[in-house]
């Protein structure tokens, strides 16, 4: 990897400054959209070259082990990408959105199972640690996470509840010094390897989504179990289950933020989180895509590549289209988030068109590929089940078209 982009990745304070200075620089210009500024070009090549060397290589077999990549993780950590934006101050990497965003795509590229660890670290654990903890509780809950020796988690989908998340039944209760939870929550990415967890929890059902704070607990921590390991269509080097609490006690100290402001902490969360779930997306997407194109130009039918045959021609258009205009969204939502503005609807817009995309290039990736797309010899069976859970965590597809309509019928509100 060139010595820049390494300087890049590590936490070079100078250089996350300049790139934070460009990339507010750049937000102020739609143009900007067209071409990525070079800094984070650099950034997107030293990604590419380290998921080509070190995950493609190994992608398949932790897909059929089903093998937590602990090692990657580490090496991932040492190069700044598990704590992608949090500041140089603070321990973190002090790169911008739109690098998280473009790291997630090249690592989901190399392999989804390891972008989908990476996501959850960066966003769903460190991202309302980062925003919301205070500076003791940054001490035990994020200094540790930030380099890939520890990883955390986020739970707030429960069984009986998933898209209706202001509806936890999990509970917290104050006694003395400590708080009490219990209750189940359900598909926790993460949830064998984690140290932490951020959760949420209701401290009065009666004040509904009012009611539900946001919590900060170590595992182990007595109290708290862990349920059966679930068996996946993709992304199976993750560990999805139910974490279950049964009267588990933390220190009154572990809330994080003010109590009942949970359900915000949990929705500011997500709408940045569907930005990484973009990014996963798109690296799912372009795999299936280089693997198609590549075989259509080596694969012979009818005394001629495949490639020059329109049929083929008109899949590789539509594929290069949905990745292409998922992608310049997906910027855009970042570079709105970096400039410090509203950005759930393009969040929302960004995950739904980029998940829709992976889900569609690789679906015509093994249309493309026949037979060959259908074995394990070749990757795109893979990314046809590794792209499906992009269109249901951080928010399903039809939870985006309602957070994206939700938006657009208050800026075309008709008094
Ligand atoms: N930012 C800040 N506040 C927000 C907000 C946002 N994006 N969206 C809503 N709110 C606030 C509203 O302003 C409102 O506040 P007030 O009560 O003060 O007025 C409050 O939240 C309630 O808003 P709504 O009435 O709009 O909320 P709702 O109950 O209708 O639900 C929802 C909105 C968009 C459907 C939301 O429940 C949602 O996003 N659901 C999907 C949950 C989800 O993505 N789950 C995935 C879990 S993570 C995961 O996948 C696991 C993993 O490990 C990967």
């Amino acid at each position: 990897m060139a010595t820049m982009a390494r300087c890049l990745l590590r936490t070079g304070q100078s250089t996350a400054k300049f790139v934070r200075k460009e990339c507010l620089n750049n937000a102020r210009s739609l143009s900007s959209l067209a071409e990525l500024p070079d800094t984070h070009k650099i950034l997107q090549k030293s990604c590419r070259d380290f998921a080509d060397n070190e995950l493609v290589p190994i992608a398949g077999k932790l897909d059929k082990e089903h093998t937590f990549p602990k090692d990657v993780i580490k090496k991932m950590g040492d190069l700044g990408l598990m704590s992608v934006d949090v500041s140089v101050d603070e321990g973190g990497t002090g790169l911008d959105y739109l690098a998280y965003a473009i790291a997630m795509e090249e690592i989901s590229r190399g392999c989804a199972s390891t972008g989908c660890i990476m996501s959850v670290n960066n966003s769903l654990y460190l991202g309302p640690v980062n925003k919301w903890a205070n500076p003791a509780q940054k001490e035990v809950f994020q200094e540790p996470f930030l380099h890939g020796d520890r990883v955390g988690c986020f739970a707030l989908s429960e069984p009986g509840n998933g898209s209706d998340a202001g509806a936890a039944s999990t509970t917290a209760r104050l006694d003395g010094d400590s708080w009490v939870l219990n209750g189940t929550k359900a598909w926790i990415t993460n949830g064998y390897e984690a140290e932490a967890t951020v959760v949420f929890a209701t401290t009065d059902k009666s004040l509904k989504h009012k009611g539900i704070s946001a919590f900060l607990v170590p595992k182990p921590s007595p109290g708290l179990s862990l349920g059966k390991k679930e068996d996946k269509l993709g992304i199976k080097a993750t560990s999805t289950c139910n974490l279950i609490f049964e009267d588990c006690r933390i220190p009154r100290e572990n809330l994080l933020g003010e109590p009942g402001f949970g359900f915000k902490i949990a929705m500011q969360t997500l709408d940045a989180g569907r930005i990484g779930i973009a990014g996963q997306g798109l690296g799912i997407a372009q795999a299936a895509f280089e693997c198609a194109i590549e075989y259509s130009q080596k694969r012979m039918a009818f005394g001629t590549p495949i490639s020059k045959m329109q049929t083929i021609q008109s899949k590789l258009a539509d594929m290069a289209l949905s990745i292409e205009s998922s992608r310049l969204i997906m910027y855009k939502a970042a570079f709105l988030k970096d400039a410090g503005k509203p950005f759930s609807k393009e969040a929302a817009m960004a995950k739904l068109a980029a998940s829709e995309a992976a889900t569609f290039c690789s679906h015509q990736a093994i249309q493309i590929l026949g037979g060959m797309g259908y074995v394990t010899d070749m990757p795109a069976e893979r990314h046809y089940r590794d792209a499906r859970i992009t269109e249901i965590y951080e928010g399903t597809s039809e939870i985006q078209k309602f957070v994206i309509a939700g938006s657009l019928l208050k800026e075309y509100h008709v008094s």
